[in-house]
């Protein structure tokens, strides 16, 4: 089975209405786990709400219980690279807390224990992940004024809605490479980790993280978010091998 895991309902309504009928929920944890059939591909859907323990309680709990081959993460986040703008896709290949400060019992972002920063995404899944992208963005645009990009590089993740430019212009000096911020990921992925378990992280970015996003993120939560995921997932899960039994 695959696990597919979005923070907000406005992330993921689509594909979760397509399961529909077919769909069985169990509740655990105050979590909704509906397990059916998406496009050929045994699925279990799960909203993790929001921030990093909702998201690795979430996580943990989906491994426990159900045999996940592989875990994807949808929404939105706030694009931090001066290249990166609202409309864009990225697709994560590292994640790290930029929040997780234990010095000096530890070096700065490392994980405690884990003796690691970042963690990793699964190289095929995401090269697939990157690429239905794409293949999604060129429909959408189509027509349009400004053609979106598909970005992959890391993400940031961290117990804060990222919206003024103090912060935004301290987390581009500190993290100069990472494309995005969000709340969820690097939660996801550290548990995946642990499990064993191989993950993706796929964002949409809503605003830029500055001084006008939470305006942005809410506009594009209501009117995109669910569009893009379901616009990449779909094509995604239907290139994907089909289960083995
Ligand atoms: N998700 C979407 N936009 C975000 C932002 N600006 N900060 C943190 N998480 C986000």
């Amino acid at each position: 089975m695959l696990g597919i895991l979005a923070a907000l309902p406005e992330e993921i309504t689509e594909l979760l209405a397509e399961m529909g009928p077919t769909a069985t929920v169990r509740r655990l944890g105050m979590r909704d786990y509906h397990v059916g059939v998406l496009r050929g591909q045994p699925c279990v859907l799960a909203l993790t709400r929001i921030g990093k323990v909702a998201a690795a309680a979430t996580t943990a709990m989906l491994l426990h219980e159900f045999r996940v081959r592989a875990v994807v993460f949808t929404g939105v986040a706030g694009g931090i690279h001066e290249q990166v703008q609202v409309g864009d896709v990225v697709i994560g290949d590292t994640l790290l807390q930029h929040d997780l400060d234990a010095r000096p019992l530890f070096a700065r972002y490392e994980v405690p224990m884990l003796g690691r920063t970042h963690f990793s995404t699964e190289a095929a899944l995401t090269e697939l992940l990157a690429h239905c992208a794409e293949d999604f963005l060129s429909a959408y645009a189509h027509g349009r004024a400004v053609a979106p990009a598909v970005r992959r590089g890391p993400i940031a993740t961290g117990d804060c809605f990222v919206g003024d430019l103090a912060t935004l212009t301290r987390l581009r000096a500190e993290l100069p490479d990472a494309l995005c911020v969000e709340m969820e990921g690097a939660a996801v992925a550290q548990v995946c980790h642990e499990f064993g378990v191989p993950c993706a992280v796929l964002r949409t970015v809503s605003d830029r993280a500055d001084n006008s996003a939470t305006v942005d993120f809410r506009r594009f939560l209501q009117e995109v978010a669910s569009v893009y995921s379901a616009g990449i997932l779909r094509r995604f899960l239907q290139a994907l091998p089909p289960p083995a039994n």
